[in-house]
């Protein structure tokens, strides 16, 4: 099991200005920035990431979507990363998400759901190594 997990705070979430107060509940919940970094990416690079949801019927949306203001990739670390981030950040549809989660605090619909969470370990390596070549990833000051 990894440790670790990518989190993007989206569009919808930079343009309201709460990244930091997503952030808090980030570090509230326990996980540690290993990096972090404001960011506006082009259609090819959100198409790079977004692959796996190539054959997806919201796909050239989410495209769009990602690509239409600034994001906020993080790097995150705590055990059993990918599992206990999805917790944090609830359902894909913030009206379906927990009470409390960030998607139900700061989402808006299915697209503009504020935040992003790796789904698996190895989901999770690639696209932390996307937006932070090893290089960047320092060690976790404790
Ligand atoms: P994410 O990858 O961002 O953490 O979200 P997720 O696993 O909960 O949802 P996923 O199925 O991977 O979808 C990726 C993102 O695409 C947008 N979406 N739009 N219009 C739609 O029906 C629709 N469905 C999904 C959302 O921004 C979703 O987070
Ligand atoms: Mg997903």
């Amino acid at each position: 099991m990894s440790n670790k997990t990518l989190a993007i705070i989206k569009p919808d979430a930079t343009a309201k200005n709460v990244s930091g107060e997503i952030i808090a509940a980030i570090q509230q919940a326990g996980f540690r920035i290993l990096g972090m970094k404001l960011t506006k990416i082009s259609p090819e690079v959100a198409g790079e990431f977004y692959a796996v949801h190539k054959e997806r019927p919201f796909y050239g949306e989410l495209i769009a979507y990602m690509t239409s203001g600034t994001i906020v990739p993080l790097a995150l670390q705590k055990d059993n990363a990918v599992e206990e981030f999805r917790k944090l950040i609830g359902a894909t549809d913030p009206k379906k998400a927990e009470a409390g989660t960030i998607r139900a605090r700061f989402g808006t619909g299915i697209e503009a759901n504020a935040i992003h969470g790796s789904d698996s370990d190895e989901n999770a390596l690639r696209e932390i190594g996307f937006f932070f070549p090893e290089s960047e990833i320092v060690a976790v000051n404790k």
